[in-house]
């Protein structure tokens, strides 16, 4: 990199939906008393508590992303760029922009800044947002279906996306003889470390190995495909959630200008984007566009999969977790099951993964997961993770962000200081 980018911190709202405490429903007792935070709620609360958590001023702001995949759909709402600007009257007249990669839309906001940053920019403001609960699961299935190519997917199910992962799941157990518990571990681990997380959606929902290794009254399979049905079952399927998650990216001279120090930052070391073809799919037994990042990844930081201590990747569904784990080369292809079971990715192994439950546990407001994932980064290296902190805080970090069928991919490797 020509020059030094840094992550200087953030603030990451609650992520709620059903099942979550504070998620306004029916027979909720606050129903009528108040209502669940909007997309404008969202963008407001994490771009303030990002600018107050860093010590940054608005007017200091030179450049600003928001990652959003269907404001427009779930919200009424577009033009995203603008409605940032509404969050702090320093950031008026800055130029702000919308970037939009299905459910990598916040890991691109973040490589825009980053790539910003390189050519001169000094400070930048990333965001990501979702709201994704005005709508039932199986309306909403329509609109993330808008991430799958459409006109040939829609129909695979009305709940598109766990339908194409459960087409994964088939092939990929099929070709490596993989077990439906080796995969429903990934799920129990998600809500064991979500339990543990003030923010996570899933934090009152527990999840023993009983229900999570095959479908049962508590947790049953749920599409209307025959073929894929058997394949997911409620538990292996991230959280539809409402959220939002802002940071601070600098450069060097960034870094001065707030008044800070190397140790009061992480370091990106690197950001690898690549995208597959939207009108084809290639081998479903494993993520060729993640592998091919992670691969342009540990080349350009001159780094390997062993050097990594913690690791956020995007478990859209169990399977996912377990498949990113390979694509990503912490085990060989057919073996992330193994590395699950050995307990090697949990808060206690060598390579802890979704140590806030990821995005099955912690959730997944579309937009705003690849923003996330980098700050839970910059958060278990800073030793902020509270009940879910790694004893000894990692020295490197990982992200995998993921929109689409592994088709848009954003990984980025991080060094604490
Ligand atoms: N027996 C049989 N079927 C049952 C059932 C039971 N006991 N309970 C529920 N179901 C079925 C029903 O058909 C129900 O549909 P209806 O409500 O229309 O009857 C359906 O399951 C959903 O049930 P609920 O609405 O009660 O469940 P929920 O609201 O808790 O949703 C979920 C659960 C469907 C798994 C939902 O969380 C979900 O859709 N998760 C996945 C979200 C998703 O796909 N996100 C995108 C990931 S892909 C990605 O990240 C990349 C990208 O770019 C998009």
């Amino acid at each position: 990199m020509a020059r030094r980018v840094f992550v200087v911190g953030g603030h990451t709202t609650p992520f709620i939906g059903k099942k979550h405490p504070d998620f306004i429903w029916k027979r909720h007792p606050d129903f009528g008393k108040r209502t669940n935070p909007s997309l404008e709620d969202y963008i407001r609360v994490s771009v303030q508590g990002a600018l107050e958590a860093t010590g940054t001023p608005g007017e200091a702001v030179e450049k600003a992303w928001v990652g959003n995949f269907v404001g427009e759909l779930f919200s009424n709402q577009g033009h995203l760029g603008a409605a940032v600007v509404g969050a702090d009257p320093g950031l008026m007249y800055k130029p702000v922009m919308r970037v939009e990669g299905a459910c990598a839309s916040g890991g691109l906001a973040f490589a825009s800044a980053v790539e910003s940053i390189q050519a001169g920019t000094d400070i930048t403001l990333v965001v990501g947002v979702e709201v994704q609960t005005t709508k039932s699961a199986r309306e909403g299935g329509d609109i993330l279906a808008r991430a799958s190519h459409y006109a040939r997917q829609r129909e695979i199910d009305d709940f598109t996306f766990p339908a194409l992962f459960g087409r994964r799941t088939k092939h990929y157990r099929e070709a490596f003889g993989v077990s439906e518990e080796d995969i429903g571990r990934a799920a129990v681990k998600a809500y064991a470390n979500a339990n543990k997380n003030p923010l996570a959606h899933m934090r009152a929902v527990t999840m023993d190995f009983e229900t999570a290794r095959a479908a049962g009254d508590r947790n049953p399979n749920f599409l209307s495909n025959e073929e894929f049905a058997p394949y997911i079952k409620m538990s292996d399927c991230s959280q539809v959630s409402d959220g939002g998650s802002a940071m601070i990216v600098v450069s060097e001279e960034g870094l001065a200008k707030l008044g800070k120090t190397e140790s009061d930052a992480i370091e990106v070391l690197t950001v690898a984007h690549a995208t597959g073809n939207l009108w084809e799919d290639g081998d479903l037994t494993r993520l060729g566009t993640t592998h091919t990042a992670a691969q342009r990844a540990y080349a350009a930081a001159g780094l390997a999969p062993s050097d990594v201590g913690v690791a956020e990747v995007h478990d859209c569904f169990t399977v996912t977790e377990v498949m990113m784990t390979e694509a990503l080369g912490f085990a060989d292809f057919g073996k992330g099951g193994e590395l699950l079971k050995e307990g090697r990715t949990e808060i206690t192994g060598d390579i802890p993964v979704n140590t806030g439950g990821g995005l099955v546990g912690f959730g997944h407001p579309v937009g705003a997961t690849g923003v996330k994932q980098v700050l839970e980064i910059y958060r278990q290296m800073k030793g902020q993770c509270g009940d879910y902190q790694i004893a000894e805080p990692p020295s490197v970090g990982m992200t995998a962000n993921m929109g689409g069928d592994d088709k848009t991919v954003v990984v980025g490797l991080y060094r604490n200081l």
